[in-house]
């Protein structure tokens, strides 16, 4: 695990563990995926963000949360009172996992096997930044931090011990926001703004 020596650079820390994640084959997602997608923000950011794995567009990118799900958070963490700049995000699984459908990729939901086999990674981004507050967003993301289901309705509206000792908050991922009917996504997005502020209280 990432120990820091007292006044060791936490930047060249992190950075050296981007570029060693960039070359990762841990699992066979790294051979179609066309890059590591790994964390970005503040390498002493209070409170992390954790998604399911990176879609068509950050697969692309190389960069988390900047496809259609990104923009949505972007919305409700601005409507929470979280400026996203103090905030890391990152994903359980580095690398995005789709099917061919012609020219389109078809988003694949990750395995147990894959969001275990990519723990390590966010164990040490969070062991690196020493964050007070983790935020699962979705099912893969609570996961991988609890390395066991945590079912997102039963848990999500109150904190979460984590084996360090910091708080844990379960909450539903974006994408799952855009996949639902006109009818029930405003009282579904709303939920998801309230789940974000109860966190936004908890940093102060
Ligand atoms: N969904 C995720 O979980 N992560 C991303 O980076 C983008 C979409």
């Amino acid at each position: 695990q990432v120990r820091l020596a007292p006044g060791s650079n936490r930047a060249a820390a992190w950075a050296a563990l981007r570029d060693e994640a960039l070359r990762c084959t841990r699992c066979p997602l790294h051979a179609c995926a066309t890059q590591t997608v790994f964390g970005e923000g503040p390498v002493d950011a209070q409170l992390v963000f954790v998604g399911e794995q990176p879609g068509d567009q950050e697969d692309l990118a190389g960069h988390p949360f900047v496809g259609p799900a990104g923009q949505l958070f972007d919305r409700a963490l601005a409507e929470a009172g979280i400026d996203c700049a103090t905030t890391y995000v990152t994903n359980a699984v580095k690398h995005f996992k789709f099917v061919a459908r012609g020219k389109r990729r078809i988003h694949q939901s990750p395995t147990v096997g894959e969001i275990d086999a990519c723990r390590w990674w966010l164990d040490e981004e969070r062991a690196l930044i020493a964050p007070h507050v983790t935020v699962a967003l979705g099912a893969s993301a609570a996961r991988a931090l609890f390395a066991r289901p945590m079912p997102v309705g039963e848990s999500r509206g109150r904190p979460h011990a984590l084996p360090d000792g910091s708080a844990a908050w379960i909450t539903v991922h974006p994408s799952y926001l855009l996949r639902l009917p006109d009818d029930e996504r405003a009282a579904a997005y709303a939920e998801f703004v309230d789940d974000l502020a109860m966190v936004a209280a908890q940093i102060g």
